[in-house]
Formats: structure tokens, sequence, C-alpha cells
């Protein structure tokens, strides 16, 4: 409440609900003008926003001016339809809407089921099913487990630039390819071939959901880190980068989606350059609060480095032991449930 409190000082823009009260579901919003537009800010009392705002340090409405109008969508605003509301989609919600995108988030039980989300993400913010999601979209993203691809409508995205968050955990959710396992194809190239004429770019993959949050800064800020895209169409990827730049990472291009496998799961770039060192001793309370920070900023040029001495990993895939420990108890905490189950 009272880092809520100094908040609304910092950014000096009048407050416009008077919910700021801290309780489950209280959406709290602030009004400021945005490239000559009006924009509502909105704040839930759940993690997302608010680490947001502070990691960007922001202090006056001039740094928030500056965010949006150099980096968010040009002339009209862009729609970022999200196929997956749990952990990821709802991060990638949060960082595009308060890049001045809108967003039409989806998710397996319908839009009914959203309507506290969409509050929450307030009025740029709207549900769908999977097929308005990608009919609305801008870039659609895939923010689903990579075992449930073949429930997408895979004639319905050609076209379309789709930003593939999936990643391949084999035997999670009882998915196992071999052509996944033997390195015929990558996660994403699997995708590209499911999703006819669609334009895949796989990206926003390599960090975890909290960490998606607490790195993002903007342009210019010398703890902005690096996120890898890889595409096979060019102009995709330009708006993929132009999207993820918007949100507040550099970008390098990691080429094709045959070579995504650089970025993949237990690669250099995969992971832990985005999340903090914790120290052995903590208990499992000062972990869960010292894990929710950023980790040490990657250069573009450290990134290239990494990406450039990735060896493909063999067996292929990620793996819950591969991660910290805090990671998957809090993962096991907020996932949906139908992800935990599997
Ligand atoms: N967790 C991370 O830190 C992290 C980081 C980077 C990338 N990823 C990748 O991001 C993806 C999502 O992970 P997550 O952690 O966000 O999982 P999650 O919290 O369990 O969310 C999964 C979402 O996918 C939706 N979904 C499942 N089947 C669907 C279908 N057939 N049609 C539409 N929506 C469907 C679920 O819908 P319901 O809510 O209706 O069940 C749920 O909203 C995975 O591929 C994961 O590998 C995860």
């Amino acid at each position: 409440m009272r880092r809520m409190m100094r908040l609304t000082r910092a950014l000096s823009v009048p407050r416009r609900s008077a919910a700021w009260v801290k309780e489950p579901s209280v959406t709290t919003a602030a009004n400021t003008r945005i490239s000559g537009r009006s924009i509502d800010v909105f704040m839930d009392n759940s993690i997302w926003l608010l680490p947001v705002f502070i990691n960007y340090r922001v202090n006056s409405t001039v740094n928030l001016q500056s965010f949006f109008s150099v980096e968010g969508p040009r002339n009209m605003t862009q729609t970022i339809g999200i196929i997956g509301s749990g952990l990821v989609g709802k991060a990638l919600a949060h960082l595009a809407i308060a890049a001045g995108y809108n967003v039409v988030i989806s998710n397996s039980r319908g839009p009914e089921s959203l309507a506290g989300l969409v509050k929450a993400l307030g009025p740029q913010a709207r549900a769908g099913s999977v097929e308005e999601a990608i009919a609305a979209a801008d870039i659609v993203s895939l923010s689903l487990p990579l075992a449930v691809f073949q429930a997408l409508p895979g004639d319905g995205f050609a076209g379309k630039v789709v930003l593939d968050q999936t990643n391949y955990y084999p035997g999670i959710g009882g998915f196992r390819r071999a052509d996944l396992d033997n390195g015929e194809l990558t996660s994403s190239e699997l995708i590209q071939r499911h999703l006819k004429g669609a334009k895949v770019v796989k990206g926003v993959h390599n960090l975890g959901w909290i960490h998606m949050q607490h790195n993002a800064r903007p342009k210019g800020d010398a703890e902005r880190t690096t996120l890898p895209i890889a595409g096979d169409d060019t102009a995709a990827k330009q708006t993929v980068t132009r999207f993820i730049e918007a949100i507040g990472y550099n970008v390098v291009d990691a080429g094709s989606l045959a070579d995504s496998w650089r970025i993949e799961p237990n690669t250099p770039i995969y992971f832990w350059p985005y999340a903090p060192t914790l120290a052995d001793d903590l208990s499992d309370d000062e972990a869960k609060r010292a894990y929710q920070k950023s980790g040490k900023p990657l250069s573009p040029h450290a990134a290239r480095q990494l990406i450039a001495t990735a060896q493909r990993p063999s067996p292929i895939g990620g793996t819950l032991e591969g991660m910290p420990p805090i990671h998957i108890a809090l993962f096991l905490e907020q996932a949906s449930s139908a992800t935990v189950q599997s």
C-alpha cells in the first residue's frame, strides 16, 4: 500500500480509482496522456504491473511518455492476440498493455472465464475465443503448452505473424516426439508446419514468467536486457522485434526456425541469464522474495555470444531439474491446474 502510494506520487498522474486497498482482484488505475492519447494504466493488485513500473524507475510522466511514444505502436494501435491466459499469457498481456497495445486474450475454457482478468487488464483488453484472438491480432502469441499444439486451428493462421513462446519439455503433459528428440525438427518448426501459411517467430520464451515482468526496462536504461528471436520471415521478425522492444527489451536475431535450437531449453541463453542469483542460505519466503527480481542485464553483444557458443543439448528439451527449485515451487503454486496435473 505504501509502495503504491509512493508510486502514485512518483507518477504524478491523477488517481482515478479510490480502490487502492490491497484486496484480491481489486484494480487500480491511473490515467495519463501518452503521445497525445489518453491511456488508462491499470495496476491490479497482483504482482503484475507494479514491479514493471518500479523496474522502469518511473519518477515522472515524462519518462512514461518517452517510453511509450518512442517504442510503442506507431500509427495505429496494434493488437496482440494471446492464446493461453496462464502465467505467460497474463505476463505478456500486462506488458503489451503497458506499452500501449490492445490485447485479445483467450484460453481453453472460453471468454467468460476471463472476465476477472480482462477487468484487471483494463479497457485495452478483451477476452475472446481462440479464433477471435487470431482474427483480431497483428501478432498472435502462443502462450499455451506445446503439448496441446494440435488443438490450434492449423488452417486459421494463414498470413499471421505468430510469436511462439512455447518450449519442449519432453514427457510433460504426456507429450514426447521422436522428431523433436532426434533433432530432425525444432519445436518452432513443428509449430510452423502445423500453422499453415503463418509467419512463426520464436521469442519471449526463454525467461520465466516472473522475469518477463522484472527484466523489462525502457530503451536507454542501463539495465535493459536482451532477448533472442528466430524465424524464417524477415518482415515478421521485424514486426516481432518492434513489439519486444516496445515491451522492454533489446532484441537479437538468432537465425531461422531451424537454428532456433540455439535458444531452446538447456542452452546458455535459456532462463538463467534473466534470473537473479540467490544465496544458498535463504528461507523459502526469502528465496521467493529474492527470486522476484531481474537477472544481470545481458547486452546484445553478450546475447549474441551466448547464442554463438550454444551446443545442441543432448538429450534435447527442458527438464524440471534444470530449473531452480524455487521456480518450480512458484510455478506449481500459480500455474493452471491442468498444467500442474499434467
Ligand atoms: N512458465 C514459464 O515461466 C514459462 C516461460 C516461458 C515460456 N513458457 C511457455 O509458455 C507456455 C505457457 O506456459 P504457462 O506457464 O503460462 O502455463 P499455464 O500457466 O499452465 O497456462 C497455460 C494456458 O494455456 C491454455 N490452454 C491450454 N490448452 C489450450 C487450448 N487448447 N486452447 C487455448 N488455450 C489453451 C490454458 O487455458 P485454461 O486456463 O483455460 O486452462 C492456460 O491458460 C508453455 O508453452 C511454456 O513452455 C513458460
